[in-house]
């Protein structure tokens, strides 16, 4: 099958896009309206884009009625009306249910934290707060909204420096590494699937990984951390 964008309907788009790219990171994003409101909110157009500054960066998706949402209101530059900075939280497998309760849309200013059951702790950069129950949160100002698009269906990309990672103690060694088995993010498939990040492999880089025997060798951080 040949398919040119262009002539297929918004919709579907979106879902062969969402269909294909996957699994999707998912950021949980807090902000701060300049008001004070706090708003809570997760987007799977989501990644790490750079180490050195350490970005990342989400797509906000602009609605049927035009509207901006909260988020990207909120994570605006000041000139712009926003406070310029945001929180990612991680999305994982013990708030799952309560991560996808955040994508409910409210009126602006009112918080979808204590509809969740989440709590705000202060960040120790930002204006925005952070997540108290997330195990990792990414303080960032924001650097970049860059526009794709107009109207309905169109994105903000937000890209933002990391300027302060607040990470459970229990979750890196003294050399960083994570442990991403006790971490336990999850992934967007597509429409309302997800998926673990249980399941690891290991593979060396370049051709030795041809030469493999079994081609998926089971990773041997992951096994431990099952006890197996
Ligand atoms: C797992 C998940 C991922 C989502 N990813 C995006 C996304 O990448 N971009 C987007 O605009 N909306 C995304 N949404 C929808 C927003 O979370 C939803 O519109 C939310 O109400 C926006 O909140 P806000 O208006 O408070 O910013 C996602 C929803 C879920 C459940």
């Amino acid at each position: 099958m040949e398919l040119n964008p262009d002539e297929l309907g918004a919709a579907e788009r979106y879902k062969l896009l969402t269909g294909v790219v996957t699994p999707r990171p998912i950021a949980f994003v807090s902000t701060r309206s300049p008001d004070g409101r706090d708003n809570l909110a997760p987007f799977s157009f989501f990644n790490a884009v750079c180490s050195t500054p350490m970005s990342l960066v989400f797509s906000v998706g602009t609605p049927a009625d035009g509207r901006d949402k909260d988020t990207l209101v909120n994570a605006r530059p000041p000139a712009e009306g926003g406070l310029g900075c945001f929180v990612v939280n991680v999305a994982v497998e013990a708030y799952a249910r309560q991560m996808a309760a955040c994508a409910e849309e409210l009126p602006y200013g009112e918080s979808e934290l204590a509809l969740a059951g989440f709590t705000a702790a202060p960040s120790r950069r930002v204006a925005a707060p952070r997540v108290r129950q997330s195990p990792v949160s990414f303080e960032c100002e924001t650097t970049h909204v860059v526009a794709l698009g107009e109207g309905p269906g169109s994105g903000r990309l937000v890209i933002g420096r990391v300027v302060h990672v607040w990470i459970r103690d229990d979750l890196v060694d003294e050399r960083l590494r994570v442990d991403q088995a006790k971490l336990a993010t999850i992934g967007r498939i597509g429409g309302e699937r997800y998926c673990r990040t249980r399941e690891v492999f290991s593979l060396p880089r370049g051709v030795a990984s041809l030469a493999l025997d079994p081609p998926f060798p089971e990773d041997v951080g992951a096994a431990l951390a099952r006890g197996a």
